[in-house]
């Protein structure tokens, strides 16, 4: 059962609403339990048509919500309580019904009161047709829940319950649990926004994969989620750090409380990179292509014009742009490297060749199961040497690493006035 450190001892309030999706929500409820986190669940009455409140019972190991009007329910568990002893409230799936009575502040259900009577941060994860989801009513609601502080994660696109292609399927449960542990990570760590450990640094992060162009319609590009980099972003932002996130294409959300970037190319992403500096920190985690296209063409390559051979030109390195001796030099920069064997030498010998002062190395090899995984087994190498980590949630090696630059900072600005106190007596 392992655990994760970010919703250990939680509570999640999660609100099942009627679509077809809302089977997956099992699978959401299963994770956070995994994780340590307690579930308790309101289902819409249209949700009792898709889920039956016996297996989100089974599965929570808590009794299951639906009646507003139950004297029992109210007397036991009234709606305040019920929205106001959770740390989050998760709405899952989130349809397009659900949403415009959020949006309007309806409150004729129970999950309608218990989301109108919450002080907790909310999340949701739309679920619908694509024509709903894209709908100019759905969209303005979306938009209105954003500028009230609701968090979203999803839809994503792809083939749809009712046979069409789009954007609105419910997001994956492993996605769902990832969003709500950023959710989680920012409560975690900074009660109070600005006064975070690192109110006052301003942090550059780079995540996701790039992608180059080949024409107008082809791409070179990795696997790369985006999950770990979205995560560290989530936790510095969390720290109280004035965060920029830069990306390359991904199906992650936005982490909250950081300012993000979406670029497609490592020129566009280093150009971005540049943009943002100075930074006090930045931390590389983006699977950047060592490679482009030395030309891309302006239309379409036909297949007609036989076989094709593509002529490759190294990318720019950002991660050693940024630690390259300078007067915009952050003072604390962190690359990634994926190691398959001697984890840390590997390690220490790109943190020598790329300049930068510490290097997260991901042991990719194929017992650690970290590409497209949840989890990541990291060696921290820096100038003082290596520290093996276990395996944690990426979420969870976030938060540490922000532990670790919190100490860092700290450790930096006691020296400095040691100094300064040093000098004057
Ligand atoms: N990086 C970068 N720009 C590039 C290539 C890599 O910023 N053009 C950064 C990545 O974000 C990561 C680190 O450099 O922080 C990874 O270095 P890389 O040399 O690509 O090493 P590995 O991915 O470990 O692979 P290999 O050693 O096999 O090249």
């Amino acid at each position: 059962m392992g655990g994760s450190t970010v919703l250990s001892g939680k509570r999640i309030l999660l609100i099942i609403g009627g679509g077809i999706a809302a089977y997956k929500c099992l699978e959401v409820i299963r994770r956070l339990r995994d994780g340590g986190a307690t579930v308790r669940c309101i289902l819409t009455e249209a949700a009792q048509q898709f889920v039956t409140p016996l297996s989100v019972s089974a599965l929570s190991g808590e009794r299951v919500y639906t009646d507003l009007f139950s004297l029992t329910d109210e007397s036991e568990m009234g709606h305040i309580r019920l929205s106001r002893e959770a740390d989050l409230v998760v709405v899952a799936p989130a349809t397009a019904d659900l949403i415009a009575r959020m949006a309007a502040g309806l409150g004729g259900d129970l999950a309608g009161t218990a989301l109108l009577a919450t002080n907790k941060p909310v999340l949701i994860a739309p679920a619908m047709n694509v024509r709903m989801w894209e709908h100019p009513a759905t969209q303005r609601n979306v938009a209105q829940l954003r500028k009230d502080g609701v968090a979203t994660v999803g839809p994503e696109v792809g083939e749809l319950a009712d046979g069409e292609y789009g954007a609105g399927r419910l997001a994956e449960p492993a996605t769902i649990v990832d969003a709500i542990e950023t959710a989680l990570g920012q409560l975690r760590v900074v009660p109070g926004g600005l006064d975070g450990p690192l109110a006052g640094k301003h942090a550059l992060v780079t995540s996701g994969p790039t992608h180059e162009a080949i024409d107008p319609v082809r791409y070179l590009a990795n696997r790369s989620s985006g999950k770990q980099g979205h995560a560290i972003a989530a936790a510095l932002a969390a720290a109280g750090a004035d965060t920029v996130l830069v990306t390359g294409p991904t199906h992650r959300a936005d982490p909250p409380g950081v300012r993000v970037v979406a670029i497609e190319s490592a020129r566009a992403m280093l150009d971005a990179c540049a943009a943002a500096l100075p930074v006090d920190l930045a931390v590389c985690a983006a699977a950047v292509a060592d490679w482009r296209v030395t030309e891309v063409a302006d239309d379409k390559i036909k297949k007609s014009g036989g076989p094709q051979t593509l002529k490759l030109v190294e990318n720019p390195d950002i991660l050693a742009k940024l630690a390259a001796p300078g007067p915009n030099r952050p003072a604390l920069v962190i690359g990634f490297a994926a190691e398959t064997e001697d984890v840390a030498a590997n390690a220490a010998a790109k943190r020598g060749r790329k300049g930068c002062d510490w290097i997260v190395a991901n042991d990719v090899s194929q017992a650690a199961g970290t590409f497209g995984g949840e989890h990541n087994t990291v060696t921290l190498v820096t100038a003082d040497g290596a520290e093996d980590w276990p395996r944690l949630s990426k979420a969870d090696v976030a938060a540490r690493l922000a532990d670790h630059i919190v100490a860092h900072f700290a450790k930096a600005r006691a020296k400095t006035r040691g100094k300064a106190s040093g000098g004057a007596s």
